[in-house]
């Protein structure tokens, strides 16, 4: 089968492997129709992680089920599905408490938590980016689509990672109605949790980002843009509020977080919300922050390349904030955000820019890699059919 597989620094090609395959009774075997370029592929491609060259990249996953093993019962063979980007056992510790995010048994790596398809540090396995791609426990990792699936893949691909990662933003956040609400960065991933900020009724809903192209859809779903070449984030929430700050903040950049002119700062964005969020406000991180980073020495120093920040955590601490980390665990929100999708209430397709075939994933992997602007997210058909 054709695959995308990461060879090195900004190096992807698609190539032939080995299909995938089922392995196990419990798994599933599907053919990937719309599978899509994340902003976490960008760290893993620009060499700023531990990935693998000659593994197949892709953790954002939809298609139709072409097999399943014989200890399946539920998922069945036609049937489109989105894949959440966790990969997930269902009766582990972790799992039992709906943890899915830091599955312990599908971690091979005993001192670690938590798998993914075509992921760094999160297991052995194969990512989407490809003709086929096998998933462990179909039964309990797959969400079952209606009979809108095929027609309306780019909505229902989000719910594999940016849709219910941006929704957990604003969950660990504790967004309510009413709520002034900052969020760092408008890449896909921001623009999910500005959107799901406005789904539960927010009253008012910054992003900041000095992409104007992507501010201008945070503009379009209702949001209001700040753009850092011309203004500081922290200013003009204060202004807005009568110097309180905003009621939460999201963190949706990550350790590349840099300033208009490209200078990395890993703990810029965090500091910015400690000072715009209120005292006891919420600010949760999705942005991925990791415990070594290959690149970053040269990109921002020796401590910042051990993933050690230098947070304000006395202002933090003062002003009795809390803070929400981590991988999201997209169990806990896919079928309810399925629901609103399937009902008409959500879109989260609007993000797309760009549909393409898996052999312009290498190109698209530079555009997007550059932030070119218009390239807001990527989806590639491996089947060659646009929906
Ligand atoms: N926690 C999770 O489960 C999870 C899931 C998906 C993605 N992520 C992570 O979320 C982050 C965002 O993902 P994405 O797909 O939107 O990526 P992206 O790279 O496309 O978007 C990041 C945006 O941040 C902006 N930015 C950079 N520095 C900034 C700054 N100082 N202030 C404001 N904006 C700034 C960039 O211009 C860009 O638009 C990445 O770190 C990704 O790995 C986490
Ligand atoms: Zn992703
Ligand atoms: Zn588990």
């Amino acid at each position: 089968m054709k695959a995308a597989v990461y060879e090195g620094p900004r190096k992807v090609s698609v190539k032939d492997v080995p299909d995938a395959r089922i392995e196990h009774p419990c798994d599933i075997l599907v053919k990937v129709t719309t599978t899509n370029i994340c902003g976490s592929d960008l760290h893993m491609y620009e060499g700023r992680t531990s990935f693998e060259p000659g593994r197949t990249l892709g953790h954002e996953n939809l298609g139709q089920v072409v097999e399943v093993g014989s200890a399946v019962s539920k998922v069945q063979v036609g049937e489109y599905v989105v894949l959440p980007f966790n990969i997930a056992c269902g009766f582990c510790k972790q799992c039992e408490r709906g943890l899915t995010n830091y599955c312990l048994t599908m971690q091979p790596e005993p001192s670690l938590a938590g798998a993914a398809y075509g992921f760094a540090e999160m297991g052995p396995y194969q990512g989407g980016q490809a003709e086929l791609l096998r998933v462990p426990y179909g039964d309990f990792n797959a969400l079952r689509l209606g009979e809108d699936a095929a027609e309306r893949q780019l909505d229902y691909v989000m719910l594999a990672d940016i849709f219910p990662t941006g929704y957990h933003a604003t969950e660990m956040a504790r967004v309510r109605p009413g709520d002034q609400t900052l969020v760092m960065g408008a890449g896909p991933v921001g623009l999910m949790a500005a959107y799901s900020a406005i789904l539960k009724g927010a009253g008012r809903v910054w992003v900041a980002d000095h992409q104007q192209d992507r501010l201008r859809i945070a503009e379009e779903i209702g949001a209001v843009a700040i753009d850092t070449n011309e203004a500081d984030p922290v200013e003009v929430v204060k202004d807005a509020t009568l110097g309180l700050g905003a009621d939460n903040g999201c963190e949706c950049v990550g350790y590349q977080a840099h300033d208009p002119q490209g200078q990395e700062d890993a703990s810029l964005t965090v500091n910015q919300l400690i000072d715009a969020v209120r005292f006891t406000g919420d600010i949760g991180v999705v942005g991925v922050y990791l415990p070594e980073d290959p690149g970053g020495e040269d990109a921002q120093g020796e401590l910042e390349a051990q993933g050690k920040l230098p947070l304000d955590y006395g202002l933090m601490w003062f002003k009795g904030q809390t803070m929400g980390t981590g991988q999201a665990p997209v169990k806990r929100y896919n079928r309810a955000l399925r629901d609103l999708v399937a009902g008409g209430r959500a879109e989260p397709g609007f993000v797309v820019s760009h549909e393409l075939d898996l052999d312009e994933a290498p190109s698209a992997y530079e555009h997007f890699d550059r932030r070119e602007d218009g390239w807001t997210k990527v989806v590639l058909h491996p089947d060659g059919h646009r929906p």
